[in-house]
């Protein structure tokens, strides 16, 4: 078995950029530096999430930067017709020889709206699978149009499509573009396996992961198809497990109060506030206790599995259980020993990141790829000299 790495290439950055004093000012020239860095040291993509940047436009601009990085490209259905979407789509991979996979996103009901897209929640589902339906079609040369419930496309007329100045590339990646994408409710599950090739879920500890991907594999299974599961993580990983555990206590020392309250109150269920929450688990009660009592827990009184860590992150600081910014820490052979029950349980692709991100995608290329058998389709250059080189899959260029 063989895992994908990608690493995450958005603003902002910096030491703990979730606190101002942590983050630096960055741009394009950063974001480029970041892409080229993820390029050169072998990871197989880069993640772009929603941000501030619009993810088409970095994506395309990073083209000429990297040879063989795949930009994994979050899309909320209906910001852009579908057509155009197939037609950047076929530019994109025109250019980059075939390097675009969508992250299938289906956001919140009032970020969506702002974005021109007004279906709710579980609508959005149906909604999205029509979209993405045409999208593939039209990706892979369909000229007939698509008559849907929500998605009405005129069909291209043969003779436009013959002059110069009116045909469509012809596809680079067969049988279309991978979609990656997530969705926990019942209709995202739902839509997830009638659609996507690649299911995302935020980390939990490898049983609960397994649990979770199980459950939607057996979902898929029963319309006849079969997904493959990734997930998304922090890192710290270091030569010792003390120097990775020093360095988690360090972002907690550099962590405020102020953060950790907001992020759990985020957390928290409806109607509950931090002084009235109870957790049955007596770990997250002792540091819901802690903060409630004014500071900060231990690190390692946020494991809450070998190497699995609820410390804060950028993507939030999940005190009250795993979502958006689970970590792994630990020495390179405790991340890749973790990383092998991740795999055991279903998951082969992982989406890391760690801040500094250029200096954090070194450490993770340096210490941990060799220990993993890697998947990426290309030779995975070493940074050691004389690190051993665990068997490694045939050289493939993208289509
Ligand atoms: C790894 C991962 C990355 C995600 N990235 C984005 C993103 O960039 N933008 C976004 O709006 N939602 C993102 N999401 C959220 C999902 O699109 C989806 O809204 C979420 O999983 C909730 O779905 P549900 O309401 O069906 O449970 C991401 C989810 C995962 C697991």
């Amino acid at each position: 078995m063989a895992v994908k790495i990608l690493w995450y290439l958005t603003t902002p950055d910096g030491p703990y950029p979730w606190e101002p004093e942590g983050r630096w000012a960055t741009d394009f020239e950063h974001l480029k530096q970041i892409a080229v860095a993820s390029d050169r040291l072998g990871y197989y993509g880069s993640l772009l999430g929603s941000s501030p940047n619009e993810s088409l436009a970095v994506s395309a601009a990073l083209i000429d930067a990297t040879k063989r990085l795949r930009f994994l490209v979050a899309q909320h259905p209906g910001e852009l017709s579908p057509a155009v979407l197939a037609k950047w789509a076929l530019t994109f991979d025109q250019f980059s020889n075939g390097r675009l996979l969508f992250n299938v996103v289906n956001g919140n009901d009032a970020g969506l709206a702002t974005l021109g897209v007004h279906y709710p929640h579980d609508e959005r589902y149906d909604f999205s699978l029509e979209y993405w339906r045409a999208f593939q079609g039209f990706y892979a040369g369909d000229t007939s149009g698509f008559d849907g419930q929500y998605v009405k496309l005129a069909p291209r007329s043969p003779g436009a499509a013959r002059h110069p100045l009116g045909g469509w590339h012809p596809p680079k990646q067969k049988p279309g573009i991978p979609l990656w994408g997530a969705g926990t409710s019942g209709p995202g599950v739902a839509h997830s396996v009638q659609l996507l090739d690649v299911y995302l879920s935020f980390a939990n500890t490898p049983p609960k992961l397994g649990e979770k991907f199980r459950k939607v594999a057996a979902e898929a299974a029963k319309i006849g198809r079969e997904l493959t599961f990734g997930t998304r993580l922090q890192i710290i990983v270091r030569e010792t497990e003390e120097e990775a555990w020093a360095h988690a206590e360090k972002l907690l020392q550099r962590t405020s109060l102020q953060t950790a309250r907001t992020a759990i109150e985020r957390q928290l269920p409806a109607g509950q506030t931090l002084e009235s929450f109870h957790s049955d688990d007596p770990q997250i009660q002792r540091n819901v206790d802690a903060i409630r009592a004014g500071h900060l827990p231990k690190a390692r009184d946020l494991e809450i599995y070998p190497n699995v860590w609820l410390g804060p992150s950028l993507f939030g600081f999940n005190i009250l259980g795993p979502a958006a910014g689970t970590y792994l820490v630990g020495s390179a052979e405790q991340v890749a020993e973790r990383i092998r029950e991740y795999e055991a349980q279903g998951t082969s692709a992982f989406i890391l990141s760690g801040f500094p991100l250029i200096d954090e995608a070194h450490r993770v290329a340096d210490l941990l790829f060799p220990l993993l058998e890697l998947d990426h389709g290309f030779e995975v250059p070493r940074l050691g000299v004389g690190t051993p080189v665990p068997p490694r899959v045939a050289t493939v260029e993208p289509a």
